[in-house]
């Protein structure tokens, strides 16, 4: 008979919920199993994961009664928002309320709600140190995100709000990897002075969250941050150029001229950057290296993932006016 937990895991065909689904259909032993939630069961990423043992069922987080149903039954839900397919954090928000609807409906024993801070608590509107977006947010797809952390604990759902940090996939599929300048050296170009950015292979999120559910009640009701490592953009340029086997210099811009950049999002990543870059302290802290190691012994380090991605970096289009800042 098999009574294994379920674990329903949002976004499963994506980054973080896919690595869950991964970590937790390895452990074999371990109790639990997966029920990868995709809105296309028929996609090669939903029939990947069928494969590896997971029932694979469809819902879609703007739909509420499809995630009651994809929710039934499960012991532990993984819940996550996609805001770069919209960019609208109220979206966001929503999303994040119909899964904790969904979530309380179902019974569901623990939730892992992955967030980031509400940066307004140390920026609020009135601060003109950046400027306030979309009316009523500093850094929307981390605002609503923290604002939304009080949807899931005030559903009375169990809940461990998760926060996450700078994906190093970024450097391979969101345009942020080294750029040729005009002067033909290679840059990376972040807004973020000579302070530390937590960054995480996001494969590693879905293991630490593994182990969060694994633990159950140790982390229910808390707010926990996960990186595996802090790292300064000259020491991550010095990374990628030993691991590109090329010279890959820092190339340290203003918040200002980040969000002029002009790409889809380029305001809120500025932001972001300033604020990683203003409250350092904040971010790192939030992030403990050891707690994440503990959580998951083989957390790895921005090398450790170098050598094995490395080679599947781009070298970007120069950034023009990045460049001619
Ligand atoms: N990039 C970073 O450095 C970083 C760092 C921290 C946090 N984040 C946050 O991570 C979140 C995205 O997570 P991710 O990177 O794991 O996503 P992802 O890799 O882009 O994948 C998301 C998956 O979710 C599914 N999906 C999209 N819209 C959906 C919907 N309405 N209902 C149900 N499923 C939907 C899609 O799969 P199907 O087509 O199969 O449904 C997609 O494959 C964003 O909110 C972002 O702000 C990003």
């Amino acid at each position: 008979m098999d009574e294994k937990k379920i674990i329903a895991v949002v976004g499963a065909s994506g980054a973080q919920g896919g690595g869950v689904c991964r970590t937790v259909l390895k452990d074999v032993g371990g109790g639990f199993t997966v029920r990868a939630i995709t809105r296309n069961a028929g996609s090669d990423k939903a029939k990947e994961l069928e494969k590896l043992g997971a029932e694979v069922v469809e819902a879609d987080i703007d739909d509420v009664e499809s995630l009651k149903r994809a929710f039934q039954g499960a012991h532990g839900a993984f819940c996550v928002t996609f805001f770069w397919e919209h960019m609208s954090p109220e979206k966001e928000l929503a999303g994040a309320q119909h899964m904790a609807d969904a979530a309380k409906d179902a019974g569901v024993r623990h939730v892992i709600w992955s967030t980031l801070e509400d940066t307004r608590k140390w920026v609020p509107l009135d601060d003109n140190r950046m400027p306030t977006l979309l009316g009523k947010y500093k850094v929307p797809h981390f605002d609503a995100k923290g604002e939304a952390d009080r949807l899931f604990s005030g559903s009375g759902v169990p809940t461990s709000c998760l926060l996450t940090s700078f994906y190093w996939e970024n450097f391979i599929y969101f345009g942020m990897g080294p750029r040729r300048g005009e002067d033909g050296n290679l840059y990376l170009t972040l807004p973020i002075g000579d302070r530390k950015l937590p960054g995480i292979a996001s494969e590693d999120i879905g293991k630490c969250a593994y182990a969060i559910f694994r633990n159950g009640g140790e982390f229910t009701g808390r707010t926990v941050g996960i990186a595996g490592g802090h790292l300064t953009g000259r020491r991550m340029a010095a990374s990628l150029s030993k691991a590109l086997g090329q010279e890959i210099r820092y190339n340290d811009v203003s918040p200002e001229a980040y969000r002029k950049l002009g790409f889809p999002g380029a305001e809120d990543l500025g932001n972001m950057f300033q604020f990683n870059r203003d409250f350092e302290s904040v971010c790192c802290g939030a992030r403990s290296l050891e707690f994440s190691r503990a959580l998951n012994p083989s957390l790895q380090t921005f090398d450790e993932w170098l050598a094995v991605n490395g080679r599947r970096i781009p070298i970007e289009k120069a950034l023009r006016r990045a460049a001619g800042e």
